[in-house]
């Protein structure tokens, strides 16, 4: 009898980190390496943004998903590299679009260089990444991260065009979040398949639970902008309300206020990308139980990951990623 989902294991942070330590180390000596550019401006910017640190959760899944199909060695750490090289491409330019000055408990890189130099050396990144990418010469892999780099650029687009915009609701804020978060996480975990040499529906089990996870990581990035502290997570709150980003929590908020006048603030804070209404959305916000709500959305989206993952062969690495699930929605930073 397969063993049912309340009696398989679910490793903790800690555990899963001893598991995945040294392919993660090895994968760390290769972001430095190539991080190299005889261009001395994108090496301090580079190293500044990675030396900062970082969870490195999409080359971790990465590694994690092909060691639940029995694979490790250097094509993973390659990959896990890009996908690493990518992500922090894209957190250059989204702190120049969301005009961010704290990231990774430091200055953004915006902050202290100027947004041109982050822009361009996020390209340099992008770039470098795709480098990393050939040398594997696998048309399979090039292909997913080719349409995986596209999509995210539309996620930030389509976000872009919903800014400052009261009427986003929860379907148009999924189709955003889908694009520029969930996508890469489907891909770290489908690419970790790929190289297993696993079958396509195994491949796609690898990427329904990476885009689930995805959305559920981000749902509680959405949280934690508003019930964090800038210490604890390294990045200032309410970053999206000054950018007049509607999230889930001040989606749901606009949504049910009964009251018509606190509903017309909390447009106009969006519409405004007004901070000063702060204290007047987070009342609002808990008034109408938008933490709690998007919390559970976040849930569900994680038990989904972790649904996709029925079927895989019950071993550490696939009690790993279930724990990654749980860790996503239970973080605090
Ligand atoms: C930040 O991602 C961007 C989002 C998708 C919310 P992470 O929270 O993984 O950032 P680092 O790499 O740990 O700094
Ligand atoms: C994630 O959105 C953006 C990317 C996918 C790069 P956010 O704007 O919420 O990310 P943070 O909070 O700045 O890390
Ligand atoms: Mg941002
Ligand atoms: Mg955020």
């Amino acid at each position: 009898m397969p063993p049912s989902a309340t009696t398989l294991s679910v490793l903790d942070l800690a555990n899963i980190q001893s598991l995945a330590r040294d392919d993660m180390a090895a994968v760390d000596a290769l972001i430095r390496r190539r991080l190299a550019s005889d261009v001395v401006l994108i090496n301090q910017v580079a190293e500044y943004i990675v030396g900062a640190g970082g969870k490195r959760l999409r080359p971790m899944l990465l590694l994690l998903a092909a060691g639940a199909l029995s694979h490790r060695g250097p094509d993973a750490h390659q990959l896990a590299a890009v996908v690493e090289f990518i992500h922090t491409a894209t957190l250059l330019h989204d702190d120049v679009v969301d005009e961010s000055d704290l990231r990774r408990g430091r200055r953004t890189a915006n902050a202290v260089w100027g947004n041109a130099a982050s822009v361009l050396v996020g390209d340099f990144l992008y770039s470098r990444s795709f480098q990393l990418m050939v040398e594997l010469d696998r048309l399979e892999v090039m292909k997913i991260l080719a349409d995986t780099t596209n999509q995210i650029a539309e996620g930030e687009v389509l976000q872009l065009l919903h800014v400052r915009n009261p009427d986003t609701d929860e379907a148009a804020y999924l189709r955003v979040i889908e694009r520029k978060t969930a996508v890469l996480f489907a891909a770290a975990t489908r690419l970790g398949a790929v190289l297993a040499g696993a079958d396509a529906r195994v491949q796609q089990r690898l990427h329904d639970y990476g885009l689930a996870l995805g959305y559920a990581f981000q749902i509680a990035d959405d949280v934690l902008d508003y019930a964090s502290d800038a210490q604890t997570l390294g990045k200032n709150l309410g970053d999206d309300l000054a950018e007049g980003k509607a999230t889930l929590p001040l989606i749901h908020a606009i949504a049910h206020s009964d009251d018509d006048s606190v509903r017309a603030r909390l447009r106009a804070a969006v519409e405004h990308g007004d901070t000063e209404a702060m204290p007047e959305v987070l009342a609002a916000i808990r008034a109408t139980g938008g933490l709690d709500y998007s919390r559970r959305r976040a849930e569900d989206y994680a038990q989904a990951a972790e649904a996709a993952l029925e079927g895989l062969d019950d071993s550490d690495y696939t009690a790993a990623l279930r724990g990654l699930a749980r860790y996503a929605v239970s973080r605090d930073h």
